[in-house]
């Protein structure tokens, strides 16, 4: 097992939960500068996607040095498409790659994706070693020239003119604590047998999807078991603010936590920093200026960013209503530097 940048990271690590739609680049920078957690997830993209050459797949995967380590996130159930992933993970210079078997949703779990993988630990398994096998290979000099990768990720992997050394590149799992009933002990004792260097904990099950609250006992049950290996233990769900993750990693025994959504509109839940409404306003048009220059069109993603900014002050509710109404980064600018005159 490769235990990478995890063997000598600090800890308690308290990282940003990988968030489909909403850890996009722009966000992770603003979260790097203003939160600066131990490490950051990208969004999970499809691993089939990118063997079918979808170049906005790998858009989820740009990432500015400023966020490292960061950690490619990828899900999917086509073991050749694993391992060309990761290869691809691997030669973009990520730290680490880590493979979703959390996500409940229709489009990922109901197409044997994600979560659904609970159900099948043998296949699992079988997809974490050949991620595993990928990053070995790739640290031996494995080129994506010698693969069936699509023409579309190559032409465009060569123009980025990559040339990160060659080392191998930690692979770690995000679940949860079952599929329908809590089976936390057998599915973790499942997933070690392939020494992954890190496994995040979300304490639901796919049944529960976001509702109730994360079971915090069950995390801790996982983390004895996994404390007894060299794989470390992420536990993740429900946690409000940075006292409140360190004692969940505390009564839980793990070695870190993933915030997730106490983290919108606010990147400095991982500093514990109370930020002014002004301070709120200024990195939301910063966020807003990232996205234009990083991502792009389309804009909307950013709204939901710039609404979560934008709350609890006098005329908030009428801000969000302009900001949805913006086209662009100009737009967003106009209303955003109005406010923070009024508000500073
Ligand atoms: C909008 C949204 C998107 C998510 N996308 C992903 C994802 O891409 N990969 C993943 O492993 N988990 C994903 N999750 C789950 C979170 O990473 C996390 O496990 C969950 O939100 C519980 O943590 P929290 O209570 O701190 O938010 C997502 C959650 C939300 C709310």
């Amino acid at each position: 097992m490769s235990q990478g940048f995890w063997k000598s990271i600090k800890k308690p690590i308290i990282g940003l939960s990988p968030m489909d739609g909403v850890t996009d680049a722009a966000f992770r920078l603003i979260v790097a500068k203003y939160g600066n957690p131990s490490i950051s997830f990208t969004e999970f993209t499809s691993v089939e996607a990118i063997k079918y050459g979808a170049i906005k797949a790998l858009k989820a995967f740009k990432y500015s040095n400023m966020e490292r380590p960061v950690i490619a996130q990828i899900y999917g159930k086509t073991l050749d498409a694993f391992y060309n992933a990761t290869l691809i993970a691997c030669e973009m210079g990520f730290d680490g790659i880590d493979i979703n078997m959390g996500c409940p949703s229709k489009g990922v779990a109901g197409n044997g994706a994600g979560a659904a993988l609970i159900k099948e630990p043998e296949f699992a398994k079988k997809i974490i070693r050949t991620c595993i096998k990928a990053s070995k290979d790739w640290s031996e000099g494995q080129n994506i020239d010698q693969n069936d990768i699509h023409p579309d990720i190559k032409a465009f992997l060569d123009k980025l003119n990559l040339d990160f050394p060659r080392k191998l590149i930690p692979i770690s799992v995000k679940t949860r604590i079952g599929f329908d009933t809590i089976i936390t002990e057998e599915w973790i004792s499942n997933l070690l047998e392939t020494k992954p260097a890190a496994i995040s904990i979300h304490g639901r099950t796919l049944k529960q999807m976001y509702s109730g609250e994360a079971n915090w006992e069950e995390i801790k049950k996982a983390a004895k078991i996994i404390k007894q290996t060299e794989t470390l233990v992420l536990g993740n769900g429900d946690i409000k603010n940075l006292t409140d993750a360190k004692s969940k990693i505390e009564y839980a025994g793990t070695d870190g936590a993933l915030i997730g959504r106490a983290s919108f509109g606010n990147p400095w839940v991982f500093n514990g920093k109370n930020a002014t409404l002004a301070e709120k306003l200024i990195v939301a048009l910063e966020q807003s200026k990232a996205h234009s220059e990083l991502l792009g069109e389309p804009f909307d993603p950013i709204k939901k960013h710039l609404c979560w900014y934008c709350k609890d002050f006098d005329g908030a509710k009428e801000t969000r209503m302009e900001l949805m109404q913006s086209k662009n980064f100009e737009e967003v600018q106009t209303i955003l530097k109005n406010k923070i005159s009024q508000k500073s």
